[in-house]
């Protein structure tokens, strides 16, 4: 392996700061942007060298001169939030990624790898879901597929070597808690490790792709090594669908808890079900090696150490 010079955007947050701890594993020199407007601080390595910045500013370019490859991971990605606030979503997600691949361009570094997601797949109905076709509902998935379609316009007019990752439902150690709305695996644990009643929207009937976030830092890493993956999109998830009652199912049976959930009616917005066809990442070699009781019992053990103290 080559040691390289990457940046993180978003590198407080939940992947930015577990991909940078896999990437000084990996021997690199690791520099990362967050405005710690969700992250946090302590999440970051004390190896990175780390920039507070907005990645919509201009100061960021200077920056990017003499980096290897970048990792875009910073958004605004709260799905509730979004919904509430559409023009800072557009803002965030589509001008501020406009921003760093612009920079990226003008410092010519060798490879973009950035965050799409599987919400742009909102209103198919085709499962399991290949990258082919999207339709994006909600204003935090169009936010999504706009910047998608900004990165082809710098593959196709500046030559760029660009790579988007379509995440499922990421979980794990740092999994954002503090949001408005808590992901579904963070709020589980944590209702039930305070002895708290679940709720359950609309029957637990909405099914998720629940993808372990060690597994998507492997395709990362291949990813940076790969030359066919420039210009291409991928699904990263398990390939498997799980209902929220099942999940909760898990987490209790884990946890030795027994708990009736709280039945409430379906949300508005949102995705009903994904699961990810991943053939096109297993082709390249990648296959998710976490099982979710696994992933479950880590992420556990995280919300037991780190987050519960805090509550
Ligand atoms: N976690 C998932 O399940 C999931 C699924 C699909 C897609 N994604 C995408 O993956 C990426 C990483 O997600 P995450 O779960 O780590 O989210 P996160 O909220 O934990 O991390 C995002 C980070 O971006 C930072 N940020 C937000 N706005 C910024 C700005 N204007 N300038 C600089 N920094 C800013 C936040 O402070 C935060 O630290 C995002 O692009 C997200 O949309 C995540």
């Amino acid at each position: 392996m080559n040691k390289k010079k990457i940046l993180v955007t978003g590198i407080a947050g939940f992947i930015g700061s577990n991909l940078a701890d896999r990437l000084l594993v990996a021997g690199h020199e690791v520099l990362g942007i967050d405005n710690l407007s969700y992250g946090l601080k302590e999440q970051i390595a004390p190896e990175v060298i780390f920039h507070k910045l907005d990645i919509r500013s201009k100061d960021i370019y200077p920056l990017f001169e003499g980096i290897d490859m970048v990792f875009h991971m910073a958004a605004k990605n709260c799905l509730s939030d979004c919904q509430k606030d559409p023009v800072e979503t557009a803002d965030i997600n589509v001008v501020g990624t406009v921003n760093v691949l612009e920079a990226a361009s003008r410092a010519k570094v060798r490879k973009v790898i950035y965050a799409e997601s599987s919400d742009m797949y909102g209103g198919l109905k085709t499962f399991p879901t290949n990258e082919e076709k999207i339709q994006p509902e909600t204003f935090y998935a169009n936010s999504k597929a706009a910047s998608h379609f900004f990165a082809q316009s710098y593959v196709k007019y500046h030559q760029m070597n660009i790579t988007g990752l379509r995440y499922f439902n990421v979980y794990g150690p740092r999994q954002d808690w503090q949001r408005t709305d808590r992901p579904i695996v963070s709020e589980f644990i944590i209702q039930l490790l305070r002895g708290e009643r679940p709720i359950l929207y609309g029957e637990g009937r909405r099914s998720k792709d629940y993808i372990y976030v060690d597994d998507i830092n492997d395709f990362h890493l291949l990813a940076m090594e790969n030359d066919a993956t420039n210009g291409e999109v991928y699904n990263l998830g398990s390939g498997t669908a799980t209902s929220f009652k099942e999940l909760l199912d898990t987490v209790q049976k884990l946890l030795g808890k027994k708990v009736e959930p709280e039945l409430r009616p379906s949300l508005s917005f949102g995705v009903e079900r994904t699961e990810a066809d991943i053939s096109k990442a297993r082709a390249l070699g990648w296959e998710p090696k976490t099982s979710l009781e696994e992933g479950l019992r880590l992420s556990i053990d995280y919300i037991k150490k780190h987050v519960i103290p805090k509550l």
